[in-house]
């Protein structure tokens, strides 16, 4: 790398700041599943908005592509950098402030690296909630978080990370400063810019801190883990859950025997909490204001959906710490999935209509064309949102890997087909820009490339993610 350019950001950032040797770049250099390995060319970890925006201008004066980097936890390949030994990699994890919290206006300003579980402890400390949640909310970052527009487990009630946020601080690929850190409810003056660098995965700007919108606290939970004998009847007890809880429904995951079964061997302590197994289960939690009795309305959904025939079994959690061994058995799922081998992740969305049925459909397909795949199939079914994830036959990564594209292809084919979304939650990074592209629409495609070199004409912020290279 051009030694002038390092000479620069040791200047603004600090030697220590600007890592070269390959064993520091090391850990930003591989993504979270192992699978996606890059070569950065430095790494720089500035501490102030000031820095990421120096840092961002002498790359962008010396033609070096940038990417930024949060908690490191995305599935997609989006945040570690490729092999050309070309790409700057801009680490986030010392922006760590929270800048502000206005209990009354319900806002809550932090810089992009802090850790999410830190914003929820935060959000919680003032008595109010901050409710995205993801499995990995003890490391990936509001940054990345924003940068994704991350979803997780409480999608059906409060949104995604785009509903959660009012402002945005923006470093731009020019090293300009976009100030839009504004808390205001109402602000229709123009196109929504601080929307449009949500879930644009680090090709528009880098992130650098926003006001967030906090919620009524919501201590009161009621949990269960229903074992259901089908995937439609998971999808018939959403709509008993729905009509019996209303509003205080915030999750209803749906885990499969296999995906089950994986926690179950890799977890330690974890116990199937169902008396006979089934096919597949659903964890639902209602949660609601503090003092609120929350258990009649779950019992009253299970009873019902039991007498129907719909659930065979279901547990309760009549303690915290039971609470928590349900949520481990479905936050350890990716986890799990790592620790058995190779991987194939496919995060999709069906209309929920037809997701039992997608299912059923799919499933020969993929066994066609690989025999024995191990289908670890689970994810917030509440929003129609499948994590279609794939296992190697046990001892037999070599298969998966060399079957890998015929795989994706027919899953994101049935997906599309289904009227589906072939990323539902994690972005397109760099393992689906291309599958993505040539499922929009020309018109689509074009107006995303126009956004794209409206702001980074250079073409030097995350190249090559979320829309392909040019050519590609
Ligand atoms: P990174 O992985 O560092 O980066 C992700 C993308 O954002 C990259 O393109 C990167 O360039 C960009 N980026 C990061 N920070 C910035 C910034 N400040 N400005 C601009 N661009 C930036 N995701 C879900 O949506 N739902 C889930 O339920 C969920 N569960 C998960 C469970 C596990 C166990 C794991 C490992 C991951 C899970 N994820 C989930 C995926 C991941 O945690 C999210 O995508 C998360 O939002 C990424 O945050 P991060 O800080 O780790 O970002
Ligand atoms: C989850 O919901 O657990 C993750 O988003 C899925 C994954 O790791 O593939
Ligand atoms: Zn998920």
């Amino acid at each position: 790398m051009d030694d002038a350019l390092l000479e620069r950001l040791r200047a603004a950032l600090g030697t220590e700041h600007v890592l070269t040797a390959d064993a520091d770049v090391a850990p930003y250099a591989v993504d979270w599943t192992g699978q996606h390995r890059g070569r950065p060319a430095a790494v720089v970890r500035p501490r102030t908005t000031a820095e990421v925006a120096e840092a961002v201008r002498a790359c962008h004066e010396a033609g070096v592509p940038v990417v930024p980097q949060g908690g490191n936890t995305g599935l997609v390949a989006g945040g570690v950098p490729d092999a050309s030994g070309t790409e700057v990699v801009l680490s986030l994890g010392r922006l760590r402030a929270v800048r502000d919290l206005d209990v009354v206006a319900g806002t809550l300003t932090v810089e992009a690296g802090v850790v999410l579980a830190d914003v929820q402890a935060a959000a919680a400390g003032a008595g109010r909630l901050f409710p995205l949640s993801l499995g990995s909310e003890g490391s990936c970052t509001i940054g990345g978080n924003l940068a994704t527009n991350a979803g997780g487990t409480a999608v059906l009630r409060y949104g995604m990370t785009r509903d959660l946020v009012l402002g945005l601080e923006v470093v731009l690929p020019d090293g300009r400063v976009w100030d839009g850190l504004r808390g205001l409810r109402k602000d229709n003056t123009g196109y929504d810019l601080a929307r449009l660098f949500v879930g644009s995965e680090g090709t528009l700007g880098i992130i650098t801190a926003a006001v967030l919108r906090l919620l009524p606290a919501t201590p009161a939970r009621a949990t269960a883990w229903v074992a259901v004998p089908d995937a439609g009847s998971a999808v018939a007890l959403l709509d008993v859950v729905q009509r019996r809880a209303g509003v205080h429904l915030s999750t209803f995951e749906l885990v499969s025997r296999t995906a089950l079964d994986l926690v179950l061997s890799h977890l330690p302590g974890a116990a199937d909490p169902s008396r006979e197994p089934t096919p597949w289960a659903v964890l639902v939690e209602l949660a609601g204001a503090e003092g609120t009795d929350l258990d009649p309305e779950l019992e009253d959904a299970l009873a019902e959906a039991v007498e129907t025939g719909l659930v065979r079994d279901a547990a309760v959690a009549g303690s915290p710490a039971q609470r928590a061994a349900l949520w481990a058995l479905r936050e350890g799922i990716s986890e799990a999935q790592r620790a058995e081998g190779a991987t194939l992740k496919h995060d999709v969305t069906l209309p929920i209509g037809d997701l039992a049925a997608w299912v059923e459909r799919v499933g020969p397909v993929v066994q066609e064309i690989l025999p024995g795949v191990r289908l670890v199939t689970y994810g917030h079914v509440g929003d129609g949102n499948l994590h279609y994830n794939l296992s190697a036959p046990p001892g037999d990564d070599g298969a998966l890997r060399s079957h890998a594209a015929e795989l994706t292809a027919a899953v994101l084919d049935s997906v599309a087909a289904a009227g589906g979304s072939i990323s539902a939650e994690h972005g397109l990074g760099r393992t689906r820009a291309a599958a993505a592209a040539s499922y929009k629409s020309d018109v689509e495609l074009d107006l995303m490339r126009a956004v794209k070199a409206a702001l980074d004409p250079a073409g030097l912020m995350n190249p090559g993610v979320l829309l392909p290279p040019a050519g590609g």
